[in-house]
């Protein structure tokens, strides 16, 4: 059996859900590196007790769904100093977070709300980030959101306001590749030029996850794209995938699944997928070709 004890995540990795952490502890799969959201801990001694044994043996990376660097009433620094008193004893290779607002005065949203893309947000943003890595002792990832609506007064598209936010912070980004496709489908535009628009120097973590299809109740006969992550990533999302590779390099990917969770199975083979996403994107253009 392989143990990974070292710090960096390299490959596919899978998000380390609650219902699959003593399997995980007891069984010791052959995962590459695992991800954990800091809110399902906090409150829960026995399960931080079961992380920090999974730790010893996996990389981890630390996505935290309750920062929300967005919200116009601030960081929540209570929970800010949990997230940290975590992360001091885990140790994570990566943290990382949403480009949105996820709390409203101390109330957790269910959604993940996007942002106006506008100067005044930029400065905002900039300054929570700022308090977000000070607090946190270490650089902080952000994550393009999944989006069903925009803003008539943004000023700059997502591409290029990600691509400001990094330059002012020093942030880098977790490009979630599934969210470029579903918002490209909602939104109307091309995810492949998203991609092709976003600083390569600045990602560090690639996500990909299952949406759903529902109808749009706004436009008769058309559908939307939710981001569900609960099902099989879908095969526009493994081609957007290999264009990712392809001009990111052999970046860090995580498979994520939170709803109607499946056996631990499943998700390392979608994981075993990625990798050879990854192989075959990468490989000589003639061997690309013979693989196809
Ligand atoms: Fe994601």
């Amino acid at each position: 059996m392989t143990t990974f004890s070292d710090k960096g995540a390299a490959g596919a990795g899978v998000g380390l859900r609650l219902p699959h952490i003593q399997e995980v502890v007891t069984t010791l799969p052959h995962a590459r590196w695992l991800e954990i959201h800091p809110e399902n801990f906090l409150a829960n001694p026995h399960a931080t007790e079961l992380l920090l044994e999974t730790r010893r043996h996996y990389p981890v990376s630390v996505h935290t769904v309750g920062l929300s660097i967005g919200s116009a009433t601030g960081i929540d620094r209570n929970h800010l100093r949990r997230v940290r008193a975590l992360i001091d004893r885990l140790d994570p290779c990566m943290v990382s977070g949403h480009l949105a607002w996820s709390t409203h005065e101390g109330e957790f949203l269910n959604d993940l709300v996007p942002l106006p893309y506008d100067e005044e947000t930029l400065r905002l943003l900039s300054a929570h980030l700022g308090e977000v890595q000070d607090g946190l002792g270490r650089e902080y990832l952000v994550e393009n959101p999944a989006s069903y609506f925009g803003f008539g007064n943004s000023t700059m598209t997502e591409v290029e306001f990600l691509g400001e936010l990094t330059e002012r912070t020093g942030c880098r980004l977790l490009c979630d590749v599934s969210n470029i496709h579903v918002s490209g489908h909602n939104m109307g535009f091309d995810p492949y030029a998203y991609i092709d628009g976003l600083p390569a120097h600045a990602i560090g973590e690639i996500h990909l996850g299952g949406f759903t299809i529902e109808p749009d109740g706004a436009t008769p006969g058309a559908d939307l794209l939710v981001d569900t992550h609960s099902t099989f990533i879908a095969e526009p999302s493994w081609d957007l995938y290999g264009h990712a590779i392809r001009r990111f390099g052999a970046i860090p990917t995580l498979i994520e699944w939170d709803k109607d969770i499946p056996a631990l199975a499943t998700l390392l083979a979608q994981a075993a997928h990625a990798d050879q996403v990854v192989a075959r994107s990468l490989a000589p253009e003639p061997a690309r070709a013979a693989a196809c």
